[in-house]
């Protein structure tokens, strides 16, 4: 990392910012508005589906109209309801908040083993198109585990049999068991931890190819992202340092990957291993590979080339030959990108600021980057010039084996991820009781993600790991009020 975060105690330094942009706001304005103007206060049963504070009343229709189409669930084709059917023929869920709970992070597995809102990547070695994935020759870059079959939908039911038809198979079941681990503090004492083991079964589609790798990926929450889609590339580029040229130990890379819109590499920003390069191909590619739904991003089902009956089953396309259209399609971008920034909690509690000391000191603050001002020529002016705080560089960083996936995608390595946002963080145990933190969703709380960083994470890791159990607990305490 080559600048050093500007925490707001020290506002003289230059954030990265974007040239001529807004005046630095007060501390207090920090500790009230992490997503400036389009921050919210949220009550005591919170969810991030409120539009941004500063969205402009004549926007607020097209928010509530994305919001209902990211709400209710799609249906198979053929329907009478035009507008909501093509789903599958193969997908994961019907809808994208039944992954993303009220707009924030999925639940993670249960007892059961089943994780509604963890996905399967799949690949095999090597680049693929455009220096991607590499698909799994019959299985593609997802599993699917659901159809829209009737012998599917119907399945464990009395009379079931009936329906064995000439439907499209499901993929697989996939379940995950928790492996117990502990991780033991300087001081003795002692914090349990679990990691996921995959199990995958009944393959509808024969044996994968013996060298497929397979990655989980838990649903992320919505809160900021149009905001972080105006963060200033140029800020970004300015914060990785690949070669670790100034030896911190922590460098961080810019992913460069395949825009199908422009048909050029850009750089990557949303998801996990900041694999997609907009906000719009992001939500694209979640309803062509989550839901099994065309668009013009991403026109095809989500069938193989050696899934003969998934291609031939009836698709739900319009005159266009898109089942989301263009219309819906930028409805649901624009829904997306003006969710709100939750207002922190507690900000100026003395605890929660020994903990943001804490935060800077023991170098959180060197990948989970505080303060940036968005562009100003924002597509959407409600976004624009804004001073955030969301606490990620965007960057790649190598995580160690333990968070590794062993999966290339585009220039990330198969131990790299991308620095998550820390907004909202601390709602998300009073959004629901099954949080999962980390890409998997392995950590259940805030301190378990904090002791998994290994990699470049490891030096912050262990500096955070010696403090005295106070002063673990107040920087606990600062993750939670932001
Ligand atoms: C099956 C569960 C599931 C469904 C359904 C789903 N998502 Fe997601 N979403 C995820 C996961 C998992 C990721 C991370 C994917 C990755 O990095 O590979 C993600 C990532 C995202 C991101 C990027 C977040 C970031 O921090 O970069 C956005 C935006 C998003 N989803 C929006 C949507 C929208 C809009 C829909 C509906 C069209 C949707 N999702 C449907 C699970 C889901
Ligand atoms: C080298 C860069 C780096 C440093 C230093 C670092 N982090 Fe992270 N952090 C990451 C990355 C990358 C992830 C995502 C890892 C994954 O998903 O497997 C992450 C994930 C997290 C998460 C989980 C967020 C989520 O949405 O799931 C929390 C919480 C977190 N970090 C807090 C901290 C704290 C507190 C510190 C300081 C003790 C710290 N991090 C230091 C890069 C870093």
């Amino acid at each position: 990392m080559l600048l050093a975060c500007p925490g707001p105690a020290s506002e003289t330094d230059s954030a990265p910012v974007a040239e001529g942009s807004a005046q630095v706001q007060s501390l207090e304005a920090w500790g009230l508005r992490p997503g400036g103007e389009a921050t919210v206060a949220l009550g005591p049963s919170p969810s991030f589906l409120l539009p941004a504070a500063n969205l402009e009343p004549q926007r607020k229709p097209d928010f509530y109209a994305g919001k209902a189409l990211s709400t209710q669930p799609w249906i198979r084709a053929p329907a009478t309801t035009d507008a909501r059917d093509g789903l599958g023929p193969i997908y994961h869920a019907r809808s994208c908040l039944a992954c993303h709970v009220k707009g924030g992070r999925g639940q993670s597995a249960g007892d059961d083993g089943l994780a509604p809102a963890t996905l399967v990547r799949l690949s095999l070695p090597g680049r693929g198109p455009h220096g991607g994935p590499v698909p799994e020759p019959v299985y593609g870059t997802q599993l699917q585990p659901k159809s829209t079959s009737l012998s599917h939908q119907l399945r464990g039911r009395a009379g079931a049999d009936a329906y064995d038809d000439e439907g499209v198979p499901a993929e697989a079941d996939v379940r995950i068991r928790w492996k117990a681990r502990s991780f033991i503090y300087p001081d003795g004492s002692a914090l349990e931890l679990r990691a996921p083991e995959l199990e995958v079964s009944s393959l509808g589609y024969g044996p994968m190819d013996p060298g497929v790798r397979m990655g989980l990926r838990h649903t992320p929450a919505l809160a900021g992202m149009g905001l972080l889609a105006g963060v200033d590339a140029a800020d970004i580029e300015r914060l990785a340092d690949p070669e670790d040229l100034d030896g911190d130990g922590v460098s961080g890379r810019v992913n460069r990957v395949w825009d199908p819109e422009s048909a050029s590499m850009k750089p990557g920003r949303f998801g996990l291993k900041a694999n997609q390069p907009s906000l719009r191909v992001q939500v694209a590619a979640a309803l062509n590979g989550d839901m099994g739904l065309s668009s013009p991003v991403f026109p095809e089902q989500p069938c193989s080339a050696n899934q003969p009956r998934c291609l031939a089953a009836p698709d739900g396309n319009d005159a266009d030959g898109f089942e989301v259209s263009e219309a819906l399609l930028a409805s649901m971008v624009d829904f997306v990108a003006s969710i709100a920034v939750p207002k922190r909690r507690k900000p100026h509690d003395p605890m929660v600021l020994r903990g943001q000391a804490l935060f800077d000191a023991v170098g959180c603050a060197d990948c989970h980057v505080a303060r940036y001002v968005t562009v100003r020529n924002h597509a959407l002016p409600h976004l624009a010039s804004q001073e955030i705080w969301p606490y990620t560089d965007l960057l790649l960083h190598d995580m160690g084996p333990e968070l590794a996936d062993d999966r290339e995608d585009f220039e990330a390595t198969g131990r790299e991820w991308r620095t998550p946002p820390l907004w909202g963080a601390g709602l998300a145990r009073a959004m629901h009781a099954r949080v999962g933190f980390l890409h998997d969703g392995r950590a259940r709380t805030i301190e378990e993600a904090v002791v998994w960083h290994d990699g470049e994470g490891r030096a912050s890791r262990d500096r955070f790991a010696a403090l005295e159990l106070d002063d673990r607990r107040a920087l606990v305490a600062f993750v939670r009020s932001l």
